[in-house]
């Protein structure tokens, strides 16, 4: 059967190439010609572990091609998988405006029977809208079923969580719709939960937002411990064991970002608040994740009279480490501070200083200096004060005495928590981290 996929972000990119990876004909679908080009010539767009290699083997196997001619893909396709983006809107609903375009595309061009599969995180009910919308605009006498197949990979992971997914959700309102999406994931091998269209669309919500709330939950209690002197680490530890609980997703820190958790819980938010009703935890989650962002920095105003002139090392500015990937990452709002405040910054990433020059270009901005570096020495070298905003092993490794020997003044605030306090302490450092 012919895949087309529309989009080529992590969703689509990812899903197109692993689709390829397990036999199928696919052909992904993109706006952007010099994007095409590029991974024509099996480059990929975005840096994620695995992906450029199975891009390449499926390339030269001819089992996976790239084209901005959506015609050519979606004409005679048996299953066309939507993965563009539904970007935040200012009032935190989800925009809609790609799925729509790509939905009309497909009206006008589709010459036989398909499937039509969501994979987008879209507010519960758009599926039923993307349905209707094909059918209105329909130009050959053919049937489009749509279904949700949503999508639950983790940056920097993205090529393995699809081919080890711990399931695959779809959500179908046919039997047809059903068996036929089934039997497109039969080579996963992965268990698949079949449910209807609308609860998979919240599925995704509903599993985006409670691992938020876990986040949110622990830095909350994070803070609490700072005030009555206990360890968040060593909470976590304890939590950990209880298997109901779970061991993942109890770091606190410094707040979570990317391109998932704070889009889903304001769309989430809203999608309730327009139905009339307060997802009270939800919104508590959004302010106690907003509030952590800056906390750190929050912290060293208390401790520095001022920031200007001073010379600050940044480390890590990517919003987790094993991805390139700089949206909504603490960084931002706590760099956006710090040039505010007249500071000379230095700053190190393994992966991000591309994008992250595309938002902070090197040189003057507002009251202080941005300058990217690279390495953790150069960053440090001369500091007043450092920040720690990514848990990249590379800035784990460092050695307490680094901070000690390199900076003028060793004074750390560490977002991530990497170091021992007493550690430390021992080697001189007067290190500030997240509830502890
Ligand atoms: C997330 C979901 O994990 C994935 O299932 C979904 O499909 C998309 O959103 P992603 O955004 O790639 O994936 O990253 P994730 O590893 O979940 O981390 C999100 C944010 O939470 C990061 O900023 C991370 O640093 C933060 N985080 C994560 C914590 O602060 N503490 C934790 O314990 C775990």
């Amino acid at each position: 059967m012919k895949i087309a996929v529309a989009g080529t972000g992590y969703v689509g990119l990812v899903a197109g190439v692993c689709f390829a990876e397990k036999g199928y004909q696919v052909t992904c679908v993109d706006v952007d010609e010099k994007k095409v080009e590029m991974m024509r010539q099996g480059i990929s767009p975005i840096y994620e572990e695995g992906l450029e290699e199975l891009m390449q083997k499926n390339n030269a196997k001819g089992m996976l091609h790239f084209t901005t001619d959506y015609v050519e893909a979606y004409r005679d396709a048996g299953a066309i998988f939507i993965g563009v983006g539904t970007p935040e809107m200012p009032d935190g609903s989800a925009n809609l405006s790609y799925i729509a375009e790509v939905s009309r595309q497909i009206a006008e061009t589709v010459e036989k029977d398909c499937l039509v599969v969501v994979k987008s995180t879209v507010p519960v009910g758009t599926n039923d809208k993307v349905e209707q919308f094909i059918k209105d605009f329909l130009v050959h006498d053919v049937k489009v079923e749509v279904a949700s197949n949503p999508e639950f990979l983790a940056q920097g992971t993205a090529v393995y969580d699809t081919l080890h997914a711990a399931r695959i959700i779809i959500g179908t309102e046919s039997k047809e719709a059903e068996a036929l999406l089934q039997k497109i994931y039969e080579p996963f091998g992965l268990p698949v939960v079949s449910v209807k269209r609308r609860s998979a669309e919240m599925i995704k919500y509903a599993c985006n937002d409670f691992l938020a709330l876990k986040i949110s939950y622990m830095n909350d209690i994070a803070n609490l411990c700072e005030l009555v002197g206990a360890d968040i680490t060593d909470v976590a530890k304890g939590m950990s064991y209880d298997e109901r609980i779970g061991a993942r997703f109890l770091n606190a820190g410094i707040g979570f970002g990317g391109s998932c958790f704070p889009k889903d819980t304001k769309a989430l938010k809203f999608l309730a608040r327009e139905h009339g009703y307060q997802l009270k935890t939800v919104e508590a989650c959004v302010d106690v994740n907003s509030a952590q962002k800056t906390r750190l920095f929050e912290k060293a105003k208390e401790r520095m009279i001022s920031f200007n002139g001073l010379k600050a090392a940044v480390l890590g500015l990517t919003f987790k480490s094993g991805t390139d990937d700089l949206r909504e990452a603490p960084s931002i709002d706590n760099l956006k501070l710090l040039l505010a405040a007249g500071a000379r910054i230095y700053a190190y990433d393994p992966k991000g200083t591309e994008r992250a020059k595309q938002l902070f270009p090197e040189g003057k901005m507002d009251k202080g200096t941005i300058s990217y570096v690279s390495s953790s020495e150069q960053a440090l070298s001369g500091a007043h004060i450092c920040f720690i905003f990514t848990e990249w092993p590379e800035i784990k490794e460092i050695d307490p005495q680094d901070f000690k020997d390199k900076m003028h003044t060793p004074l750390v605030y560490d977002g991530r928590n990497l170091y021992d306090p007493a550690k430390m302490k021992t080697a001189g450092v007067e290190y500030y981290s997240i509830g502890r």
